[in-house]
């Protein structure tokens, strides 16, 4: 109802406030019988932290995971698992004076309308800690897509301002060097150039956008629900929720506009298709190709640099935002947007289960 849950057999709610005691997370319908540990989580919440880097907010979070239920003995039992991350390092008082005004370009003027009360602190619901919750409940999805699948989900920052990554393909991605930078950037000559480029936008008191892309590698041919449960469709809405994504393209996204169809169509052949420009899905169905995603984020709105808004009163004033902020959300989404592609496969796993488990393999199976 309230929408702070998503999912339909493997489902998700979320709840907590950037600078509340605590953030959570409550995962339903994850089949019994997987390992699960509390170190799990800790890759990818620290890939997600802020504070690793001079580039990202200087917030120092633990983002030590507390398993409330769901596991017993170091397995899932198929009950609710309830994860718990407290908050330690809010700085409220920062957010005072932002009480008093609405960030241009944030959640605050519409949070506002919408319920006549809010959380100011740190963004409150609105603030990316939420996104924590994600990527800790998709380290479950994660583990159960590769074991059971040979799923594997992983992302990299393919653009931030006008700076692209030189590679000859997307194909030649080499995800050690992602995960060797602060950036998630997959070459790493570039990555001083990053650096100038973010130091000299903090000087300014601005921020960027950037372009993160993620493959899920080893999905199977069959996932994905026509018509209302596209595959596509739910990724899509999946990585628009969230925080600062302003765009999504599945394959070649909006390039196709330019395409003609005897270029865009993935022709195939018993060895495979021959190129993807569908992202691995047809009909709203996995076809066995990687899918591939790609997002847009907008630039932090919370800066130095002074703007215009409005006073609770209604006055115009001129503002700057204050607190830790990122000066490229982009640097920190990769984690994030892998969590959410990796929550709709398991969703859709298990409903193709659910459907389809007696239909078995089907031939021809291309590649
Ligand atoms: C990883 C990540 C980090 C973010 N960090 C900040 C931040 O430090 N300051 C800020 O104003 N917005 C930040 N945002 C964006 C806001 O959360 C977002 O703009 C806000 O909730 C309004 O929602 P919308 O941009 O989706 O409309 C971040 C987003 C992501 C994904």
């Amino acid at each position: 109802m309230s929408s702070n849950s998503f999912g339909k057999l493997f489902t998700v709610t979320t709840f907590g406030e950037s600078h509340g005691p605590a953030i959570g997370c409550v995962v339903d319908g994850c089949p019994p019988g997987l390992e699960i540990a509390p170190e799990d989580f800790a890759g990818d919440l620290a890939r997600r932290a802020t504070g690793n880097s001079r580039y990202t907010s200087q917030r120092h979070e633990a983002d030590e995971v507390e398993i409330l239920s769901g596991v017993y003995e170091g397995r899932t039992t198929g009950t609710p698992i309830a994860l718990l991350i407290r908050n330690t390092d809010a700085r409220s008082k920062d957010y005072d004076e932002l009480a008093q005004t609405f960030r241009p370009g944030h959640a605050d003027y519409t949070y506002w309308q919408k319920y006549g009360i809010r959380d100011p602190r740190g963004g409150g619901r609105a603030s990316a800690r939420e996104t924590t919750m994600r990527v800790a409940a998709a380290v479950i999805a994660k583990k159960w897509l590769a074991e059971k699948s040979g799923v594997r989900v992983r992302g990299w920052l393919a653009q931030i301002g006008e700076i692209v990554p030189e590679l000859p393909d997307t194909a030649a991605v080499d995800f050690g060097t992602v995960e060797s930078n602060p950036f998630f950037w997959p070459v790493a000559a570039q990555v001083p150039q990053l650096e100038k480029y973010i130091d000299a936008l903090r000087k300014d008191g601005d921020s960027v956008g950037a372009r993160v892309n993620v493959i899920a590698a080893g999905v199977p041919p069959g996932w994905g629900e026509p018509v209302y449960g596209k595959l596509d469709a739910e990724l899509a809405s999946a990585l628009m929720s969230i925080n600062a994504v302003k765009g999504v393209e599945i394959g070649a996204g909006f390039a196709s506009v330019a395409q003609r169809g005897s270029e865009h169509r993935d022709e195939i052949t018993a060895r495979g298709f021959l190129s993807n420009h569908a992202g691995g899905i047809l009909g709203g169905i996995s076809s066995g190709q990687d899918v591939r995603v790609s997002i847009a984020l907008k630039p932090t709105s919370s800066i130095l640099k002074p703007g215009r808004s409005v006073n609770l009163a209604g006055e115009e004033i001129t503002m700057r935002s204050k607190g830790r902020h990122d000066p490229c959300v982009g640097i920190r989404a990769t984690p994030i947007a892998e969590a959410m592609v990796a929550l709709v496969l398991m969703d859709q796993a298990l409903r193709h289960r659910a459907q389809c488990a007696d239909v078995g393999e089907v031939r021809p199976r291309i590649g």
